[in-house]
């Protein structure tokens, strides 16, 4: 049903390079850490559980192409690379999460084996992908009690097979409520300045012949007047233990919209993007992108640019109280959020 947008095979990791969509489907093979780095600064690979998969295998691969005369000098150079990684994206928790899992391997306290330390290496990458893809079904399972039929949700950014090891988290409710015959109409936000929704998700749904219907980020109030939607779904990037949600800018909006309007208004994640770490959500890095990203289709000319004043997060924090609930991996969660969320994770 969809495309993989990480491939790990014969010891080579390729990406969709996501910046071509939807114009063209190519893959393209990474394979170093500063390679890596740039992919996913110039979001080739994005979404938060497929930025972890990437950095656990670009690990793997760096793990495997050193050649150390002690193990002292391997970690050191391991952990240079864990910190490259994590320095590209600062708000997706996966990330860290994934090479948290990575760095727990090769500080192996059973002994210091640098060969049999590259075996676990690729062990746990391939189970940090495996795990997300069941995650994503898991969650797509869980979130079909949510959808009528029919139904017509309203969804935020891409979620779906690029942005995770699976078919995806919001989406994955999609795909599972379009799997068992319901009538799916999905209205797709554009998701500005770089338009996931627009390039990534439309293309999904495309593909795979959902109908859908793409809007302009600011038209979600005006169809929600109109009684239009039904669900707005949208994913998470890191989810303090309060129940604050960090997405893609545009998600904070789309909640306040849905509380106004009485539509239930559901994030969807795995257990990786729950930061346990973090109190509440202001004390979520937002990621602050190049401003240029505005500007793109306005035709400035380049001696205006300096006098252009542009703020740019490419996320922002929708409160807890403005999300019905949650669509998680081991089930959903509904108000009050924070008791649900440490229930959650105390029965793991
Ligand atoms: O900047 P992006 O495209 O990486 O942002 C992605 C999102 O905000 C997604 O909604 C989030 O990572 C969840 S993906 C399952």
């Amino acid at each position: 049903m969809y495309t993989p947008a990480i491939v790990f095979a014969r010891e080579k990791l390729s990406i969709i390079d996501q910046t071509r969509l939807p114009r063209r489907l190519e893959y393209i093979e990474l394979h170093s850490i500063p390679q890596t780095c740039t992919a996913i600064n110039q979001l080739k690979i994005r979404g938060a559980p497929a930025l972890g998969i990437v950095a656990a295998y670009s690990l793997y691969l760096a793990a495997k192409t050193l050649r150390p005369a002690r193990y002292e000098l391997f970690k050191k150079q391991l952990d240079d690379s864990y910190r490259r990684l994590l320095a590209t994206r600062p708000t997706a928790v996966n990330l860290k999460y994934a090479l948290d899992r990575m760095k727990k391997i090769y500080n192996n306290p059973d002994g210091h084996n640098i060969s049999r330390i590259r075996k676990l290496l690729l062990a746990e990458a391939r189970e940090i992908h495996l795990q997300d893809h069941h995650a994503c079904q898991q969650i797509g399972e869980h979130g079909l009690q949510l959808v009528s039929n029919p139904c017509t949700i309203l969804t935020h950014c891409n979620t779906g097979s690029l942005a995770t090891g699976g078919w995806g988290t919001a989406l994955g409710v999609i795909y599972a409520a379009v799997e068992k015959g319901y009538k799916i109409h999905v209205y797709v936000t554009e998701t500005r300045p770089l338009g996931q929704g627009a390039r990534l998700t439309y293309w999904e749904l495309l593909h795979n012949k959902i109908p859908c219907t793409l809007i302009v980020d600011s038209c979600a109030g005006f169809l929600m007047q109109q009684h239009k939607v039904d669900l707005v779904l949208f994913g998470a990037d890191r989810i303090a233990r309060n129940g604050d949600v960090a997405n893609k800018i545009g998600s904070y909006s789309l909640a306040s919209l849905a509380r106004v309007h009485r539509i239930p208004c559901y994030a969807a994640a795995p257990a990786s993007t729950f930061d346990l770490s973090i109190a509440a959500g202001k004390q979520i890095p937002i990621e602050e992108r190049n401003g240029k990203e505005i500007l793109q289709f306005y035709n400035y000319n380049n001696n205006l640019l300096p006098f252009i004043r542009l703020y740019n997060p490419a996320f922002d924090i929708t409160p807890a109280r403005l999300l019905t609930g949650i669509i998680t991996d081991q089930g959903i969660i509904k108000q009050p959020l924070a008791g649900e969320i440490k229930k959650l994770f105390k029965s793991n």
